[in-house]
C-alpha cells in the first residue's frame, strides 16, 4: 500500500507541479524504476517504486536521503535543537550554521548533522535555494523568518518506511554511471538541470554548472538506453538544443509556473516532456 509521502526540500525544478502529467505519462509496466537527477524526488515519493535506483551528485542531498532511512531519531532531535537555537537569535544563528562547511574538519563530521544542516539551511535559507560558490561552500542569504518548522514529522516517517520497505538503492554518482545497469524493460525518469532560457542564471546544483555538455551528453545517453529498450521520459525546458536533441522521439509542450526566481515576471515558462514510447503503453489512455 502507498503511503502519503512528499519531498522533504523544497528544490529548485522540483516537479510537484507536473506530477499529474508525468504519472499519467509513466510506462504501463516496466520493471526497475531509475531517477538519475532525483532532487527533492516529487516524481519517486508519489509513485514509491518496489525497486528503484536513485541518485543525485548533490552529496549533502544523498547522504539526508540515507539519514532519513537510517537514522531518523536522531536526525529529528538533531532539528528540534536546531530549531530551538533559531529562535533565540535567528539570523544569527543561521549564518552561523551556514558557516560549518567551512570548518577544517566538517567532512569527518556525523552524516546525523550533515543532514540536519542541509535540512536547515534548505528551510531558513531565501526561497529554498541550493546555491554554492567556487569553493563548494553553501552561500544562499537568510530568509528572515524568526521560526523555522524544518520538517513535518508524519511524512519524515513515512518516507523512512518507504525507504526501508523497499529495496530502493541510493547513490551519489555522474548520471551516466548510474544509468550502465539499465536493461530493456526498465523505466528512467530523467529531470536534469533546465538547458538555460537566455534570461537565466540559475544551473548551479553544484560548483560545477551542468551547462550544453550535460545536456549532449545526456541526449547521448537517453539514445543508447533507447536502443537497449528500456522506457525512458525526460523533462526540460523548452528550447532550441533540447528539440534538436531530441529530434525523432515524442516531444509534448506544457506551460507552468517557476517557483524558484526571485522576478515574478519570469515566473513562467514553457516545458517539454519527452519519451521514447507512445501513448498506448502509458499509463492512462491519453
Ligand atoms: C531539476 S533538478 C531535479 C528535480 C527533481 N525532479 C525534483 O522533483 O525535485 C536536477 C538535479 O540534478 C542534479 N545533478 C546535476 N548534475 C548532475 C549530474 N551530473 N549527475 C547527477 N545529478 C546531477 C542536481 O543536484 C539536481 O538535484
Amino acid at each position: 500500500m502507498k503511503l502519503e509521502i512528499y519531498p522533504f526540500v523544497k528544490w529548485a525544478g522540483g516537479k510537484r507541479q507536473l506530477l499529474p502529467l508525468l504519472i499519467e505519462r509513466m510506462p504501463r509496466q516496466y520493471n526497475d524504476y531509475f531517477e538519475p537527477f532525483i532532487g527533492g524526488g516529487a516524481l519517486f515519493f508519489d509513485v514509491q517504486p518496489k525497486h528503484g535506483i536513485i541518485n543525485d551528485i548533490n552529496l549533502e542531498l544523498v547522504t539526508t536521503y540515507k539519514t532519513i532511512k537510517n537514522s531518523l531519531e536522531q536526525l529529528i532531535t538533531k532539528l528540534n535543537e536546531m530549531e530551538e537555537l533559531h529562535i533565540k537569535s535567528p539570523k544569527e544563528y543561521f549564518y552561523n550554521v551556514r558557516e560549518w562547511d567551512k570548518k577544517d574538519d566538517w567532512l569527518n563530521e556525523d552524516d546525523v548533522t550533515k543532514s540536519a544542516r542541509f535540512i536547515y539551511l534548505n528551510k531558513a535559507c531565501f526561497n529554498g535555494l541550493y546555491r554554492v560558490n567556487s569553493k563548494g561552500f553553501f552561500n544562499v542569504p537568510f530568509n528572515n523568518k524568526t521560526e523555522i518548522k524544518s520538517y513535518d514529522l508524519k511524512n519524515l516517517r513515512n518516507i523512512s518506511k518507504y525507504l526501508n520497505e523497499s529495496s530502493t538503492v541510493i547513490l551519489n554518482e555522474d548520471f551516466e554511471k548510474v544509468c550502465s545497469d539499465a536493461k530493456k524493460g526498465d523505466f528512467i525518469y530523467f529531470d536534469p538541470p533546465y538547458d538555460l532560457l537566455k534570461d537565466d542564471t540559475f544551473d548551479s546544483y553544484t560548483k560545477t554548472a551542468f551547462g550544453k555538455e550535460g545536456q549532449i551528453r545526456l541526449a547521448e545517453l537517453f539514445k543508447e538506453l533507447d536502443r537497449r529498450g528500456c522506457y525512458i521520459m525526460l523533462s526540460n525546458h523548452d528550447t532550441p538544443l533540447i528539440r534538436e536533441l531530441y529530434t525523432g522521439f515524442k516531444i509534448e509542450l506544457f506551460q507552468v509556473k517557476r517557483m524558484i526566481n526571485s522576478d515574478s515576471s519570469k515566473r513562467e515558462g514553457e516545458e517539454v516532456i519527452v519519451r521514447n514510447y507512445g501513448n498506448e503503453e502509458s499509463n492512462t489512455l491519453l
